[in-house]
């Protein structure tokens, strides 16, 4: 291949990872040769899965997507953001905007990042319209007082989920 290879990491907590972030992972692999997924410890969140087991489910889900030529990786990580860009030779950073209460933290975290290293841009994509509403708690939320989850999540997610939270 000639020319840099293009390098994205797309972070986040991905409890659990939900139809929406798969969306932006399918979004992304159009524009880049190699996708690494960064699943975050975030402790402070309070995760309901381990960091691995997030980052397995992750895998095995992504295993089934059509990505083009492009690669995907999925890496745990638990340091700076901008600094796990830089070990893995990210130049980009892919996040996925969904509605306008995003904007501020998402606005906040980019100028933050760009202010730590010019060379990584961050770079928003749209969720689709079907995705704008769910977020990881919420769905954790119905699953947990018996609702159905199975339009916001993969089928493997949603197995996984179901069997956390009903022991
Ligand atoms: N579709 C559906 N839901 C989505 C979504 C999409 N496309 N994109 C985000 N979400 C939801 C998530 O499910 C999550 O929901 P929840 O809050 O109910 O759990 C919420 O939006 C935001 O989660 P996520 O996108 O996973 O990001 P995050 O805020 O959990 O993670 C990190 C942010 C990990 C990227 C950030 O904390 C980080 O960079 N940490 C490393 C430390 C660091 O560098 N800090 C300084 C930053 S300047």
């Amino acid at each position: 291949m000639t020319g840099r290879r293009k390098v994205a990491i797309y972070p986040g907590t991905f409890d659990p990872i939900t139809n929406g972030h798969v969306d932006i992972v399918s979004r992304a692999v159009k524009l880049v040769d190699r996708l690494v997924i960064g699943v975050a410890r975030n402790s402070a969140k309070n995760p309901l899965f381990s960091q691995e087991e997030r980052t397995q489910l992750i895998t095995d889900i992504v295993a089934g997507l059509e990505t083009g030529t492009a690669e995907i990786e999925v890496v745990p990580f638990q340091k700076l953001l901008i600094h796990f860009a830089e070990d893995v030779g990210a130049s980009i950073i892919i996040r996925g905007l969904r509605a306008v209460s995003d904007f501020e933290y998402e606005f906040q975290m980019a100028g933050m990042n760009d202010r730590l290293n010019k060379g990584v841009e961050t770079v928003f994509l749209m969720a689709d319209a079907a995705h704008q509403p769910i977020s990881s708690s919420l769905v954790k939320e119905i699953a947990r007082l018996g609702g159905n989850v199975a339009d916001f999540i993969p089928p493997l997610a949603e197995q996984r989920l179901l069997e956390k939270v009903t022991g």
